[in-house]
């Protein structure tokens, strides 16, 4: 008697164990590119987008994944890295990155986060883009500019994607957002309320 009253309670307990691990699993993912160092507005030591992307993934409880060159070619000076980038965006070049998703299938939501180079994404989304198929899924783009706004990333990702559903975006301003980190703050929740989320 004893003994299958405490297998019943053992077994009652056992998903309270196990639940928060369940719970903690996130449906949604933040990708982004980001670059520390050398700015237009001086030597940072984290990315405009980067600031953008943990913000998000902050308030949605999203997982993280950053597109990190395998090469670091991009530790320049801003003109250096302005020449290198046409260069690539000319020869539409596919620099490669390191790792890559885990389970990519267990996300439903894909924030994606980039800065404006030349009018467009850096081509090494487009290698992210390339070796990830997005399709069926909820895109959210994002991006930090000088300028350009979001330069149709969110009409490219449906162009990339044919059957992934592509929510508004969110274009902010890099400086803004490295100066004035309740600023970027406020903006991300405010755009993260007109979607729902
Ligand atoms: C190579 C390069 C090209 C850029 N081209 C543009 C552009 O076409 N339009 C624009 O508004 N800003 C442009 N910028 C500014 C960046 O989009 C802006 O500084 C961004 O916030 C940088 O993001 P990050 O710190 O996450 O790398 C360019 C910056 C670089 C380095």
């Amino acid at each position: 008697m004893l003994k299958r009253l405490f297998v019943l309670i053992f077994t009652a307990l056992v998903p309270c164990f196990f639940m928060p691990q369940a719970l903690a699993v996130s449906d949604t993912l933040v990708v982004y590119f980001s670059r520390a160092g050398n700015q237009i507005n001086g030597d940072i030591s984290e990315g405009n987008t980067a600031i953008v992307a943990r913000l998000i993934a902050k308030e949605l409880k999203a997982d993280l994944f950053e597109i990190k060159p395998k090469t670091d070619n991009y530790n320049l000076e801003y003109r250096e890295l302005t020449d290198l980038a046409r260069d690539e965006k000319e020869k539409g070049l596919r620099p490669e990155y390191m790792g890559q998703i885990e389970n990519l299938d267990s996300y439903s939501t894909v924030c994606i986060g980039s800065p404006v180079w030349w009018g467009d994404y850096p081509m090494i989304m487009y290698t992210f883009f390339e070796k990830n198929d997005l399709n069926g899924k909820t895109l959210i783009p994002f991006a930090t500019h000088e300028g350009s706004g979001l330069s149709g990333f969110d009409l490219r990702l449906k162009d990339l994607y044919k059957s992934a559903e592509v929510l508004q975006g969110l274009a902010l301003k890099g400086s803004m957002v490295q100066s004035d980190r309740a600023y970027a703050e406020k903006e991300v929740r405010n755009f993260l309320s007109t979607l729902g989320k």
